[in-house]
């Protein structure tokens, strides 16, 4: 088979930039290693900022996320017994849309075959050749037998443990980490949010987070240590835990009920540089990592499609090598920006084991600070509803 691009990944990295390549009359195919039902029952994040909207609208795939998506005007950051209030719209002019991953990619996936996107599930041993020429191509065995595609650009979308990253040899690139001593316990459930915004609360016994799907389904978070194993945490044992984070006024409107689906993720800031090594692209989480606090990860994913998208029509409409040569500097000056908003808002919000009373007083300093001063809830807000593509 040949295409112009062959991405690796389905997840809403690879699926948008398949539609926006598509639209535009791109020939590609997007390989995918699980099933389309496996890559739905993954529960991931929530929060879409204008770019990932953005890209749905120029789609026209908005319509449900218009109907069922909820925009939210602000958010709250809680310590002890004190809630901070951080009206992102007033603040910014902005929104945010709670809508879930699983929605957008179910979006994303329903919408493929009408429009012609190719999408290969179940595809195994994927792997990338000859990346730095121009000719690169890549093989995948599916039903018993081995496939080639033939392409001039591969685009890894293919997460963080895809093989994307890496096919770039360790002396073409750096890597820059940092993990985290806990990790999220997720319990998603049937149940009206406790509060009509988010609440991200900082407590003396831990990081908590409330969220929703919708009106009627609740997404709650957790910060535990990563030696902890999710058979010992009961439904019971974690509302009991977010009732006592989250403080009494939330803990008043909790509405428990049995879990959909309880996990637990590490927490990791991760970038590879450069995001682009010869005709391979990278976007998403394949080339980077953030800590969920600020609901980055899936909006970096969309903003790095975006200017993926931007390089490679630009490329095949209008003959302009530039755009692929400065695609990983645009997208790594937005992606570092997210990553420090990211592990600055997880350093604030979590207490960490080696943390000391010095520490503690300069998260409550900072917090007196945010509280105070719309300079600094301006700064938050800014951050959060995305920086400018
Ligand atoms: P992914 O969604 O990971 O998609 C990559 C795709 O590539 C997958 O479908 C995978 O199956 C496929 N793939 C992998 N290897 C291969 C291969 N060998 N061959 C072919 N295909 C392959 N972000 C938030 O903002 N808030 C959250 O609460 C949140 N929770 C998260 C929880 C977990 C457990 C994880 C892992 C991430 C979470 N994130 C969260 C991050 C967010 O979901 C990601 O940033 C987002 O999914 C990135 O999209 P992506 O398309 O780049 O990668
Ligand atoms: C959700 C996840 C996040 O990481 C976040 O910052 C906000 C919301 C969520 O899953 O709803």
């Amino acid at each position: 088979m040949r295409k112009q691009v062959a991405i690796i990944g389905a997840g809403p990295a690879g699926l948008l930039l398949g539609h926006l390549l598509k639209a535009e009359g791109v020939d590609c195919v997007v390989l995918e290693r699980q099933s389309g039902p496996y890559v739905l029952s993954r529960i991931r994040a929530g929060v879409l900022e204008q770019v990932t909207v953005g890209l749905m609208e120029r789609l026209g795939l908005d319509a449900r996320m218009k109907a069922e998506g909820l925009p939210h005007d602000g958010f709250n950051l809680a310590d002890g017994e004190r809630l901070i209030h951080i009206d992102i719209a007033e603040l910014t002019g902005k929104q945010v849309m709670v809508y879930g991953q699983t929605e957008l990619t179910r979006d994303l996936m329903e919408a493929s075959e009408p429009r012609g996107v190719e999408v290969i599930y179940e595809a195994a041993d994927v792997a990338l050749h000859d990346i730095v020429s121009d000719a690169p191509y890549v093989t995948y065995t599916r039903d018993g037998s081995t496939h080639r595609i033939d392409a001039r650009f591969i685009v890894g979308c293919d997460g963080f443990h895809g093989p994307s990253r890496q096919a770039i040899p360790a002396s073409a690139g750096r890597s820059f980490e940092r993990v985290y001593p806990f990790g999220w316990l997720g319990i998603l459930a049937d149940v009206p949010p406790c509060n009509h915004e988010l609440i991200y609360a900082n407590h003396e016994r831990g990081f908590a987070l409330a969220s929703m799907r919708s009106n009627t389904r609740s997404r709650y978070y957790i910060d535990v240590p990563l030696t902890e194993k999710i058979e010992d945490w009961s439904d019971d044992r974690i509302w009991d835990e977010l009732a006592i984070r989250l403080g009494p006024d939330a803990a008043a409107h909790i509405v428990r009920g049995p879990s959909l689906e309880k996990s637990i993720a590490p927490l990791r800031s991760f970038v590879f540089e450069p995001m682009r090594h010869g005709s391979l692209l990278l976007c998403g989480d394949a080339a980077h990592i953030v800590p969920p606090t600020g609901a980055k990860g899936l909006n970096l994913a969309a903003s790095d499609v975006h200017y993926a998208a931007e390089a490679l029509l630009g490329f095949f409409k209008s003959n302009d090598n530039d755009a692929i040569a400065g695609y990983s500097e645009k997208a790594l000056a937005r992606v570092w920006k997210s990553e420090r908003f990211s592990w600055s808002l997880t350093r604030l919000m979590h207490r960490f084991p080696e943390d000391g009373p010095f520490e503690r007083r300069m998260q409550v300093a900072e917090l007196d600070y945010i509280a105070s001063s719309e300079a600094a809830q301006r700064s938050i807000a800014e951050n959060y509803v995305g920086l400018p593509v």
